[in-house]
């Protein structure tokens, strides 16, 4: 039996790829979803098929480089459904390619999505959590944070500074409130690779989702079992990769 019947989880970047995904699966398995992205006409066509199945969803507009729109976004939750027990920070770019090419302005993008968009959420739902005596924050980091490669530093730069302030976050929240796991997956067929403007490593990422990516619902389940676990039990962290990755 699954726990998530009752639960309400607010996931970023929901509009594609690992958060459409999971905004499916946990809703199919019971949960109440509250869908952020820029997208909203792909948030409303989402919540919609998931209304249709007997689900409940709500959608917001939400740039996750925006403190407001995640006070907002996080809002919503509370204000629709009376709570929020988990947030699923998702939402990320990788315009990867050489550091040598100097693309400050993709540099500078990574770190506003991937590491302020995260911290913006934290802002947003610690006081939600910590007003109702428990909540869970999840959060896709990446493999490319383990195994580092040419062409993803910066990417992984701002993937392991959410690895690590999670983690510090983690050391402060001994009290029993506050869950947090992070999900680190491999490569995974989304939409992910169309955003990289460098050709060359567009070509290579585009390359290997095509040959051995991961259906992005293999991440939704990892993201389903640790919110599925009893509040006492904290999974830290996750790592998932295709069997064919190095
Ligand atoms: N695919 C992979 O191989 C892979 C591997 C490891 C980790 N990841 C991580 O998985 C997460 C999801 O990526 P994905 O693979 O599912 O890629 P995706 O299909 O490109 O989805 C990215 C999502 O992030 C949202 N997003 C981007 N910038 C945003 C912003 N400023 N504000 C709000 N939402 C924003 C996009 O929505 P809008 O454009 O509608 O705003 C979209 O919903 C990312 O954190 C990524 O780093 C992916």
């Amino acid at each position: 039996m699954s726990t998530l019947p009752g639960t309400v989880v607010a996931i970023t970047g929901a509009s594609s790829g690992i958060g459409a995904a999971t905004a499916r699966l946990l809703a199919e398995r019971g949960a109440t979803v509250v869908l952020g992205a820029r997208r909203t006409d792909r948030l409303e066509e989402l919540a919609e098929r998931i209304r249709a199945a007997g689900g409940r969803a709500a959608t917001c507009a939400v740039d996750v480089t925006e403190p407001a729109g995640l006070e907002q976004f996080v809002g919503l939750a509370v204000t629709e459904f009376g709570r929020l027990d988990v947030l699923v920070n998702n939402a990320g770019i990788g315009r990867i390619g050489p550091m040598a090419e100097l693309d400050t302005a993709s540099w500078s993008a990574m770190i506003e999505v991937n590491l302020r968009g995260v911290l913006n959420g934290i802002a947003a739902a610690l006081p939600v959590f910590r007003r109702q005596g428990r909540g869970h924050l999840v959060t896709t980091l990446s493999t490319a944070g383990l195994r580092i490669v040419p062409d993803q530093g910066v990417y992984a730069g701002t993937k392991n500074a959410v690895r690590t302030l999670l983690e510090g976050l983690r050391q402060e929240s001994t009290d029993g409130v506050l869950r947090t796991t992070s999900v680190s997956p491999g490569y995974v067929r989304t939409e992910f690779a169309d955003h990289i403007e460098d050709p060359a490593a567009r070509a290579r990422a585009a390359e290997n989702m095509r040959e051995f990516g991961l259906d992005p619902e293999a991440v939704a389940r990892a993201i389903a079992f640790a919110i599925e676990q009893p509040h006492e039990v904290e999974i830290g962290e996750i790592t998932l990769r295709p069997t064919r990755q190095g």
